[in-house]
């Protein structure tokens, strides 16, 4: 049997605690031996995931440089993953990091270019690349049911990011299994408010600096699975996006955006974004080729094709058991990172992967910003 990895887990908030260092918990082949947190109060309540023997940190550099530390996982705000990621790699660590991989593609290339120098393996948290569903999605598309792609589309029209309790609430009336049941949590999304606070203002994921702006913090998922249906072959060539704050004018990031992506192949994408829905309504994506289409419906769990006026299969996604806490794929992606560590394989997203994934809504928001098209060579010269 191959010896456990051991782990170090770096930021403990939403996403770093009760998903990746509980997820870590319940992988056989791997182990939390760290965690770190400049938050005292966030590394104390992430100690509930793990054992005694664990090591505390305030510091993160402290639990890079520990020797007994393995494997980094990296789950701290966005402009420190490249700087964190570069440490762990010069101390020849493995690094797993959140999407998205970092806000500009000049430190994605520099942590590409640490990963390889180091030889070292590079996962990135796009975790709908481990989700049963979108494998699904892509399949259909790619069996050449819906004949050639042409367009892609998708929606995601939401409240803003303090509001997830509130969707998560919506989940639970609509019986939506995209989050893991949890009185607790359904307690607290009941619980939750709805006006904005004057610190969640100042939140990290507002600041555009240190997000990359809302299109790369949010959408780099829906973006980079345009680039799966396409294969990830083709390359996006030119971005042209309008957006801007319409309702939360407090907010330094945009709450509305509509961008649409030429393709080289002459396929084109269009995402929509609104920040200011009462909730979290369903993320749709769409894929219209010249002999069909198939929609993709996250939370309902289906993915329709359609091929005629007449036929509309509905297929029911089924999903391993136990359900994973948080996201779907949040699980599953870690279980690669240990599997990639043990095996030396590459993961399926890896930095290439995680690159492509912010160059669209990057463009998008130089775009915004520029009030013209933005090529993808722009973003590189
Ligand atoms: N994959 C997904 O679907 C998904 C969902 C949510 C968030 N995320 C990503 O996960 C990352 C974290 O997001 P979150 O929602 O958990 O944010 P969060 O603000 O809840 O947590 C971030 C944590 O990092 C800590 N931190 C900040 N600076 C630090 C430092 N220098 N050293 C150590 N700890 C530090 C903060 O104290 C906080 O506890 C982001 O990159 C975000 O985009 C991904």
């Amino acid at each position: 049997m191959a010896k456990k990895v051991k782990c170090g887990v770096i930021g403990l908030g939403l996403m770093g605690a009760s998903g990746h260092v509980y997820n870590l918990t319940q992988i056989p082949d791997a182990e939390v031996v760290a965690i770190c947190d400049i938050n005292p109060e966030h590394l104390e309540s992430a100690r509930q995931y793990v054992g005694p023997e664990c090591k505390l940190y305030l510091d993160a550099d402290k639990l890079i440089e520990d020797p007994d530390v393995e494997a980094v996982v990296i789950s701290t705000p966005n402009h420190l993953h490249r700087p964190q990621a570069e440490k762990a790699f010069a101390c020849g660590k493995h690094v797993f990091t959140e999407k998205p991989m970092a806000p500009t593609i000049e430190d994605c290339l520099a942590m590409m270019q640490a990963a390889e120098k180091a030889g070292k393996i590079l996962e990135v948290g796009l975790l709908c690349r481990y989700n049963p569903q979108f494998h699904k999605f892509v399949e259909i598309i790619q069996s050449g049911a819906i004949g050639n792609l042409q367009m892609m589309f998708c929606k995601e029209f939401r409240a803003p990011f303090q509001n997830l309790l509130i969707q998560y609430a919506h989940t639970l009336r609509t019986k939506s299994r995209q989050f893991a049941d949890s009185a607790e949590a359904a307690k607290a999304a009941q619980e939750a408010r709805t006006e904005v606070s004057l610190e969640e203002q100042k939140a990290w994921w507002r600041m555009r600096e240190i997000s990359g702006g809302a299109l790369v913090e949010k959408n780099c998922h829906h973006f980079d699975i345009f680039n799966w249906m396409l294969g990830d072959s083709v390359r996006a060539v030119r971005v042209f996006a309008t957006g801007g704050k319409n309702v939360h004018k407090e907010f330094e990031i945009i709450d509305h955006a509509w961008v649409t992506v030429d393709y080289e192949n002459g396929v084109k994408g269009c995402l929509g974004l609104c920040f200011f829905a009462p909730w979290g309504e369903e993320v749709e994506w769409w894929a219209i080729g010249d002999k069909g289409k198939c929609e993709c419906h996250l939370h309902k769990e289906e993915i329709h094709l359609i091929t005629s006026r007449d036929h509309r299969e509905i297929i029911k996604v089924k999903f391993p058991e136990p359900k994973e806490p948080g996201h779907r794929g949040s699980r599953v992606e870690l279980e690669e990172f240990i599997r990639c560590i043990q095996t030396g394989s590459k993961p399926y997203a890896d930095g290439t992967i995680g690159l492509r994934s912010v160059e669209i809504p990057i463009a998008a928001e130089r775009s915004i910003k520029l009030g013209r098209p933005v090529e993808i060579s722009e973003l590189y010269a």
